[in-house]
């Protein structure tokens, strides 16, 4: 028998942690499901399902096979300094997690492609007002980060027919994607960016990558989709470039502090469009089975798949 503890789980609701105890029983009915506070002695479990846990929290069991956490981005859990760096560490890598991102950035860059920002302006005014749209082919759509999502939404980008290009850390290649990587090639990446959507991880090399210097790099009349984390973009230059005009919109699902204060400017500025975190999220339909995968690699001597590599951070 494992015994699994599912920790700060994705909604705490208890129809969330219900449904995670049904699809975990269901393929290992062996599984003894836990929740925190109720784990019974500490030396028990075996497996953490962790999400948004505190700092010392998965230092406490001494017998940790595996931390499955429950979601793609690990940055706050790297942030704890007592983590049990011993202990594999599994990222989210979920079809559904994947295909809800998908979703949120094949919206926001057709709702810009299609200029529907400006056709909302008109209509505040009451103007019947006519604009150019270009064929998706001549419209340049940048992807920072070409990972896991990164990779899906450019393929089906590219599948609209738009002009994709892509920025990573390692040289990388994908059909009818232009791939440039590391810092040298970011400003090139970013001079032919049209749409720039933030799929980064978010580590000491990421953070503030949204700044004045590389907003000053993308074309005038640019949009930004930060989907990524809020610590990509420095809040003050973004606002700045919006209000000169050089960046025409932004779309900003994460933030640096969460909720967004209600007195952030990020708030009432005409040329944002803000979203609570919900880009993409975790849905215990799929992402159990995924993590039924990894419970088995482990149980069988393996290494499961995405495991954090600590040394890069992601
Ligand atoms: N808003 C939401 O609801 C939501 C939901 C899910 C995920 N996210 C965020 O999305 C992020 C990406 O997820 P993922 O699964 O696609 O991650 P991933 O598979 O690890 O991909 C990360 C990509 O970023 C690139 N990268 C990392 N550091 C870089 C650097 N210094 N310079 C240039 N490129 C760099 C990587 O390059 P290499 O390929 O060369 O390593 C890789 O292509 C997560 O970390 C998370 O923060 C947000």
């Amino acid at each position: 028998v494992s015994v699994v503890v599912l920790y700060n789980g994705p909604g705490d609701a208890p129809a969330e942690i219900d449904a995670w105890r049904g699809y975990l029983k269901a393929c290992d009915p062996g599984i003894d499901f836990r929740v925190w506070p109720d784990t019974g002695p500490l030396a028990e479990i075996d497996y953490c399902l962790a999400w948004m846990s505190k700092p010392g929290d998965l230092a406490r069991y001494p017998n940790l096979k595996a931390i499955f956490w429950l979601g793609a981005g690990v940055d706050h859990l790297l942030k704890d300094r007592e983590l049990p760096r011993h202990v594999p560490i599994v990222r989210l890598v979920d079809p559904g997690l994947t295909a809800g991102m998908t979703e949120y950035v094949l919206q926001h860059v057709l709702r810009y492609h299609l200029r529907q920002p400006e056709f909302d302006a008109f209509q505040r005014q009451g103007l019947w007002r006519k604009l150019d749209i270009p064929l998706a082919k001549d419209r340049r759509v940048g992807l920072m980060g070409l990972g896991v999502l990164g990779r899906d939404a450019a393929a089906k980008l590219v599948d609209l027919g738009f002009a994709v290009a892509a920025w990573s850390a390692s040289p990388k290649t994908m059909a009818d994607v232009a791939c440039f990587h590391g810092d040298e090639q970011l400003m090139a990446f970013l001079g032919r960016t049209e749409i720039l959507v933030c799929l980064l991880p978010l580590t000491p090399a990421t953070a503030g990558i949204i700044n004045a210097r590389t907003l000053a790099a993308l074309p005038r009349g640019a949009c930004v989709i930060n989907a990524a984390r809020g610590g990509h973009v420095v809040d003050a230059d973004l606002v700045a470039a919006l209000d000169r005009g050089h960046i025409a919109h932004a779309t900003l699902d994460v933030f640096t502090e969460e909720p967004l204060p209600v007195e952030h400017a990020f708030w009432r500025h005409p040329q944002i469009t803000l979203t609570p975190h919900v880009a993409s999220q975790t849905i215990a339909e799929t992402a159990s089975q995924v993590v039924i995968e990894g419970l088995k690699a482990v149980r069988a001597g393996r290494l499961p798949a995405n495991v954090v590599d600590l040394q890069k951070g992601y």
